[in-house]
């Protein structure tokens, strides 16, 4: 396998999240590696990516050049061998066990002898998904915001296992890329969800039992605290399939009632009512 220089990293997924990695990497001088099986996706991928670059440059957020070698250093593939071996690679598949473990067994193969292998789960073990690799030392979580290219945050999630050399370099590539980074322990839902998905949860609640519309909720939080989106806005923004895995994560791991999912929010799910990817959540979209 071919082993790329320093400045070279591979994203696993090119869904929302996995594309804002990409694009920030890339912004920031990386040679980014955008790896999904289905073609589909990287094309989708690549026209969002795009969208953002031209908007960025007609807004002179960033000149016609720096666009043009951001684009440049963007490399889709839809094979895993075409990544060769890169010092960082950051998985943002699926949010599925299953589906994580059978990713990642096959993308450590592709980190740099001493790389590091981040996740960007939301609600996934950091310490359970470690324990299978073969470096659990070298695994951690690196979990981006929605909309990746605006969101300043990673929460960086230490599994049990996870090494302090590597908390350190992960902190240092968030901040290359002009993130902040801020490190916390592996527990579900990390800080982020722990405290986020009970509130959207709530908010679901209060539509289902009438208290307000969607609206008013939504405009409520958003005048009343200083949110600069509704819950129930954010919640579609998010993906309510999300948001019902994270909340289920919450219920079953911490084992409180106070975290049990909303029935309304299984309702939305099984309608197959999603947010702003299937254009209509508690809001409709065009
Ligand atoms: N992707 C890229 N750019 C976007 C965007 C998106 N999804 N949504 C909006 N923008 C851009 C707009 O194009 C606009 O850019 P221009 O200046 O070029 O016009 C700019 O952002 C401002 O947009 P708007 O005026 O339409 O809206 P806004 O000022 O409300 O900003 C927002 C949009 C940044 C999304 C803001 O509403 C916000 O911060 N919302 C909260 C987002 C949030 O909490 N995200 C975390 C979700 S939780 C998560 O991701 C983790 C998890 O594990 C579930």
């Amino acid at each position: 396998m071919h082993a790329q220089s320093d400045k070279t990293m591979a994203v696993i997924g090119a869904g929302t999240m996995g594309r804002g990695i990409v694009q920030v990497f890339a912004q920031a001088g990386y040679d980014a590696y955008m790896f999904d099986m289905a073609p589909e996706a990287l094309d989708s991928a690549g026209k969002a990516i795009e969208k953002l670059l031209h908007r960025a440059v007609e807004k002179d957020r960033m000149t016609a050049e720096d666009a043009e070698s951001t684009r440049s250093r963007i490399h889709p593939v839809s094979k895993l061998c075409d990544v060769g071996t890169c010092p960082l690679i950051v998985e943002a598949a699926t949010e599925r066990l299953e589906v994580k473990l059978e990713i990642l067994q096959h993308a450590q193969k592709h980190v740099t002898e001493g790389g590091v292998l981040a996740t960007n789960t939301s609600s996934i073990s950091i310490t359970q998904l470690a324990a299978a690799m073969d470096h659990p030392d070298r695994f951690i979580g690196m979990h981006f915001f929605n909309p990746v290219p605006l969101m300043k945050l990673v929460e960086v999630v230490r599994g049990l296992q996870t090494s302090d050399e590597t908390t350190e370099r992960t902190i240092a590539w968030a901040k290359e890329v002009g993130k902040t980074a801020v490190p916390c322990n592996d527990s579900p839902g990390f800080v982020s969800n722990r405290v986020l998905m009970p509130m959207i949860n709530e908010a679901i609640f209060a539509l289902q039992e009438g208290v307000a519309e969607p609206e008013a909720i939504d405009e409520i939080m958003k005048l009343g605290m200083n949110h600069p989106m509704g819950p129930l806005a954010l919640a579609d923004l998010i993906g309510l399939d999300v948001c019902l895995d994270i909340i289920n994560v919450l219920f079953r791991d911490l084992g409180e009632d106070r975290y049990r999912p909303c029935p309304l929010l299984r309702k939305m799910v099984m309608a197959g009512r999603l947010g702003r990817k299937t254009k209509q959540g508690f809001f409709r979209y065009e």
